[in-house]
């Protein structure tokens, strides 16, 4: 099947054509692409025509795709049987390279990362019996109820519905404050503090955009929900072992952390972190009931090992981190000769370009971007072989298997198409 033969054979099959909503391209218009192959840093679709990824299948893939030790181990246990509804020594393994790198005292596998974050609040609720959370406007936690919430009237007030299907009475459980707000933050717990059971945040927020968390804020999270009795609960699903080796760092005082993404190597893996005492608060150990029946599976595991050994070295960090900064820099070297406004948010090896002047600092900001001018650029640099994340505000993902004439041949892409869209402008 080509690209268009299976776009029309996915009509009549899923919901926008798509097994997940920003595949289908609508925020930045045109059709969905259909990948079908990916080595290294590059995916070819199924016309054969080849791209640059940068989306990296949204983060997990910061060796690549079809890393030669991640391939090998999935073939090599995939031929022992791939699930078994019982404890394996591959999940110990894994486990052992997770609490190593990360100090965590005590692990739970899911398999995707709402499922750790929709985790990690049931045992925030659990340990502090209380029910109210708090998570911050632009950060994304995954599609589990209560974390489908939008800001109520005011600052200090409890959360709204954010997609139907989910009951305003598991919505209005979540309060939801601007991202990097220390002083709302205060207000919320100086006002609600002994209902609330957790905060959760993105670590580095990466689903606005990429938003850096400012260190007063950062201040804040370890104070101010402990000084009240609740847990502060560091979504990393998408910063864990992305940045370095282990946890960002960003909060080295979260209770619990969420994980996903770069530690299953590819394939479907989540895992939720913390303290023997607040772990083991999970079934069957204790009262709060979580289960799984392909958790802690032998090729996720086998998969995740196999990254960690090679991310271990450090040298995929240092290698992925130097490419996204060349490209960084010529990504801004393009938007100045264009004369075209926009700013470059680099964490690691992760990146957005916003179409907006300056750096936005929460999701108010980061919405002021022109998306349209997005749209435009993404469908050109397309054009170019160049596969960016389809939306204004998604983060793209550099991996330690691109190469110089990878990050090349997107910087002379981006030349290219402001260029053109800067003469059509005028
Ligand atoms: C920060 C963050 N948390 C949680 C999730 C949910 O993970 P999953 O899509 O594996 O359910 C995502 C997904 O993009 C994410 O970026």
């Amino acid at each position: 099947m080509d690209s268009a033969e299976t776009r029309a054979a996915a009509a009549n099959l899923f919901p926008g054509r798509v097994n997940s909503p920003v595949r289908s391209f609508r925020s930045v218009g045109g059709e969905p692409i259909v990948l079908e192959r990916g080595a290294g840093g590059r995916v070819w679709d199924a016309d054969g025509r080849e791209y640059v990824d940068l989306l990296g299948a949204f983060g997990p893939l910061l060796l690549g795709h079809a890393h030669p030790d991640v391939v090998a181990a999935i073939r090599e246990t995939a031929g022992l049987g791939t699930a078994f509804g019982a404890l394996t020594p591959g999940e110990v393994s894994m486990g052992r390279l997770i609490t190593d790198a990360t100090g965590l005292e005590r692990l739970r596998f899911v398999t995707s990362g709402t499922e750790a974050t929709m985790t990690a609040i049931r045992l925030a609720r659990g340990a502090t019996g209380r029910d109210v959370i708090v998570k911050f406007d632009g950060c994304y936690h995954g599609h589990s109820d209560g974390l489908l919430a939008k800001a109520g009237s005011g600052v200090a007030t409890l959360g709204m519905s954010d997609s139907a299907g989910v009951p305003e009475a598991i919505a209005g459980l979540t309060a939801v404050l601007p991202y990097n707000d220390a002083a709302a933050l205060e207000e919320w717990f100086s006002a609600h503090g002994e209902r609330t059971a957790a905060v959760i945040v993105e670590s580095i927020a990466g689903n606005m955009g990429l938003v850096q968390p400012e260190p007063a804020f950062l201040n804040a999270l370890d104070r101010v929900p402990r000084a009240h009795g609740a847990l502060l609960i560091a979504d990393e699903v998408i910063t864990g072992f992305r940045l370095r080796y282990g946890l960002s760092g960003m909060l080295p005082g979260a209770d619990i952390v969420a994980m996903g993404k770069v530690i299953g190597g590819g394939l479907p893996v989540g895992a939720v972190g913390g303290s023997a005492r607040i772990m083991n608060l999970l079934a069957p150990e204790g009262p709060v009931y979580q289960a799984g029946t392909l958790a802690g599976n032998p090729l996720v595991s086998a998969a995740g090992a196999a990254t960690l050994g090679v991310l271990a070295t450090g040298r995929p960090y240092e290698r992925a981190d130097h490419l996204a900064r060349h490209l960084e820099n010529g990504l801004r070297a393009a938007l100045k000769r264009s004369a075209t406004t926009g700013t470059v948010v680099r964490a690691g090896s992760m990146l957005t370009l916003f179409f907006r002047d300056g750096a936005p600092r929460d999701y108010a900001e980061a919405r002021e971007s022109d998306t349209a001018m997005f749209g435009r650029f993404h469908r050109g640099m397309l054009e170019r072989g160049v596969l960016l994340p389809p939306s204004q505000f998604e983060t793209w993902f550099v991996s330690a298997a691109h190469t110089e004439a990878d990050t090349d041949h997107v910087v002379n892409a981006a030349h290219d198409v402001l260029r053109q869209v800067a003469e059509a402008r005028e």
